[in-house]
């Protein structure tokens, strides 16, 4: 099985740090968020995976390269616009091809493994596997309708949902779904949606399954999301660089790269990057900082790049 990781995304929700440091690169816990989709991926199995960028084309070549540094095969296609998840996922067809493969959204994390999934997925010959997870606001989702392990009928975004399985950004795919892709039109938000594709496959009459994922899983691409997402990998705990500088007190789930100078009251349950310089009269309470930063009073539910003045 192959994996697909789609990364074209520009990430505006983090702006303006992800004008400067494309989306799938910007480090989680000192990471890169693409690390984890290789790890959760290599659990399973995949080392050939293709990354689905857009203009973040030429710095993701050169953080990745080809992937052996991280014990996987990396390939490269460009989709050429954004036009949605399942226009994206074309752009994969030839580096598939005849295989099955494991389709992960850039921005998503998971707690726990995927091997039961992919298992199931195997074992079951079915044309598509998809990991749900009970959500209380399906609406923000694609919401799936199960009939025990089948799902009957999928929605992308409904105003009043059927069901609190949301879809998780995580598929499994034979080689059906490219017959379906070419005759998708776009939805009502005007993208090639993935959860029409896989619509059609069930009115096909095509076997899509459903697992259903009790972990944590995370949409990294917003700041609550993110810091969310930090404080669940180093919980109340400080990660700091040796090499960094902090002037101030370190509160819980704080993140500062390494080459960071920080200046500040207190700081916590922020992130501060690697080479950063800070500093704040104030507290500092969930922000990403990045740059050089000053500010006189506190600093709250902020993200901040360089001298970008508020
Ligand atoms: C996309 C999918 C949706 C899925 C979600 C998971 O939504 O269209 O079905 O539930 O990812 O994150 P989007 O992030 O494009 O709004």
């Amino acid at each position: 099985m192959k994996g697909v990781i789609l990364a074209a995304g520009k990430g505006t929700r983090l702006y303006p740090i992800t004008r400067h440091i494309a989306k799938p690169l910007l480090p989680i816990a000192n990471r890169p968020t693409l690390h984890y989709a290789f790890d959760r991926l290599r659990e399973v199995g995949i080392e050939d995976i293709c990354l689905v960028v857009g203009e973040n084309e030429a710095q993701m070549m050169d953080a990745l390269g080809d992937g052996s540094s991280l014990g996987i095969r990396l390939t490269y296609v460009r989709q050429a616009e954004p036009k949605g998840l399942a226009h994206a996922v074309s752009f994969a067809k030839e580096f598939v091809g005849s295989d099955s493969f494991c389709l992960y959204l850039g921005d998503a994390m998971y707690s726990d493994s995927l091997a039961p999934f992919a298992r199931r997925y195997e074992e079951s010959g079915c044309a598509n596997l998809n990991l749900v997870k009970w959500v209380p606001d399906p609406s923000r989702f694609g919401v799936a309708n199960l009939d025990g392990e089948r799902i009957v009928k999928l929605v992308e975004k409904p105003s009043v949902p059927e069901s609190n399985y949301a879809m998780a950004g995580l598929y499994f795919f034979g080689p059906q779904i490219w017959s379906v892709l070419p005759g998708l039109q776009p939805s009502e938000r005007g993208e090639f949606e993935i959860t029409d594709a896989i619509q059609t496959l069930i009115n096909q009459g095509q076997t899509v399954l459903a697992g259903v994922y009790e972990g944590a899983w995370f949409d990294t691409g917003t700041l609550d999301s993110f810091l969310e997402t930090t404080a669940h990998l180093i919980g109340e705990d400080q990660l700091v660089a040796e090499d960094a500088h902090v002037l101030g007190g370190v509160g819980h789930s704080v993140v500062i790269g390494a080459g960071a100078h920080v200046s500040c009251g207190v700081i916590e349950n922020s992130v501060v990057l690697p080479g950063s310089h800070i500093r704040v009269g104030g507290h500092i309470r969930r922000c990403i900082l990045a740059g050089r930063v000053e500010a006189d009073g506190d600093l709250e539910d902020q993200i901040r790049w360089g001298d970008s003045s508020q």
